[in-house]
């Protein structure tokens, strides 16, 4: 049996070790494992080689993806589904694994409905994917954010400003929680909790009056602040999924701060610094752990499913019930939980 394997959309540290793993698992079972170039593309305009052993061997901490990555949606294009359909065929592939996020595994859901037997892997910084507790590549983007934030501190305190870091994650608060959380900033703005400027310009004078000398702030590119001017995302275009490029919220609420309480006030965006390079251990285990289950899956010839993990358990739910949910957003009560650590 010859097994198709795609990673569409951004990519995340992770990839790597699921790609090695389906490898690992193809092999014992003797199953040949193709590798489609540059996501969806790579099976409108065939590209793709075998993926053995030992070239996926060292890869489990590597960052990227062996096999490349584009935001390309055959599904714009009016061939699309049937060009794929047809390079699946020319290409001999009995099933393909599709390793993404929301657009790659709607593509996966759309073409498993036109009868193409497909499984999916969640991955994605953003953690934003339903029917699973994290995605691949989450864990890592949230740790370098609390590095970013532990860092901060030490300049923020010797000059006594205000940092404001501005992390990825869409319309999904997760990076931004784990990056706040796990580095103790003062203050965590997830797009789920919309917020006033006022209210934060008082926030934090109230702070400083009170004796604080900094402030640390994080906020999510896709945070909500009424009142606060935001950069035009619109006029920068569109992906090829609709989506349009955030960032420019932490540069933009620096400065509003900075202007209304008299504060010094600067700001950093990591951007992609939060995909690249080597994954944390969390990520090369859910990675390796997705992967193996995903051949198993194709094993079972469980198509149009997505593997997942809850709670320690890696299963199969069906695509459709996995995107019903997804974007999965932060929830109130988690907030309501976290509350006393995201305003200090
Ligand atoms: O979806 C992952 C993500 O990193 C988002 O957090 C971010 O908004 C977007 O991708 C950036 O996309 P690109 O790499 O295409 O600029």
């Amino acid at each position: 049996m010859r097994l198709g394997l795609l990673t569409g959309g951004g990519d995340c540290p992770g990839l790597n070790a699921a790609i090695r793993a389906v490898v690992a698992q193809a092999e014992r079972y003797g199953l040949e494992v193709v590798g489609i170039e540059r996501g969806w593309a790579g099976l409108l305009e065939p590209a793709s080689r075998p993926l053995t052993w030992a070239e996926v061997e060292g890869l489990v901490g590597v960052g990227g993806t062996l096999v490349l990555t584009s935001r390309t949606n055959p599904l714009k294009q009016e061939e699309g589904p049937d060009q794929v359909a047809a390079n699946i065929e020319r290409l001999g592939l009995e099933a393909l694994l599709a390793v993404g996020g929301d657009d790659t595994l709607a593509v996966a859901l759309a073409l498993s409905r036109d009868g193409v037997p497909v499984v999916g892997v969640p991955k994605t910084m953003d953690n934003d994917v339903g029917g699973t507790d994290y995605t691949i590549g989450y864990h890592t983007a949230a740790a370098i954010g609390a590095e970013a934030v532990e860092r901060l501190h030490t300049t923020a305190r010797s000059h006594s400003r205000v940092m404001v870091l501005e992390v990825m994650g869409r319309e999904a608060g997760w990076v931004a929680l784990g990056a706040g959380l796990g580095g103790g900033a003062h203050l965590t703005l997830v797009p789920e909790a919309p917020v006033a400027l006022d209210d934060v310009v008082r926030w934090v004078e109230r702070r400083h009056r009170r004796g604080a000398s900094y402030t640390v702030v994080v906020v999510a590119e896709g945070a909500k602040i009424g009142g606060l001017q935001l950069p035009d995302y619109a006029a920068r275009g569109r992906d090829a999924f609709g989506h349009v490029r955030l960032g420019g919220v932490g540069e933009d609420l620096a400065e509003a701060v900075g202007r209304a309480s008299g504060l010094e006030a600067r700001s950093t965006s990591l951007g992609h610094v939060q995909r690249g390079g080597p994954p944390v251990l969390f990520d090369r285990l859910l990675g390796t752990r997705l992967g193996l289950e995903a051949v198993e899956a194709v094993r079972r010839r469980e198509f149009g499913r997505m593997v997942a993990l809850r709670g320690t358990e890696v299963s199969t739910l069906p695509l459709e019930d996995a995107l019903s949910q997804t974007p999965r957003l932060v929830d109130r009560e988690l907030l309501e939980q976290l509350r006393p650590v995201l305003w200090l």
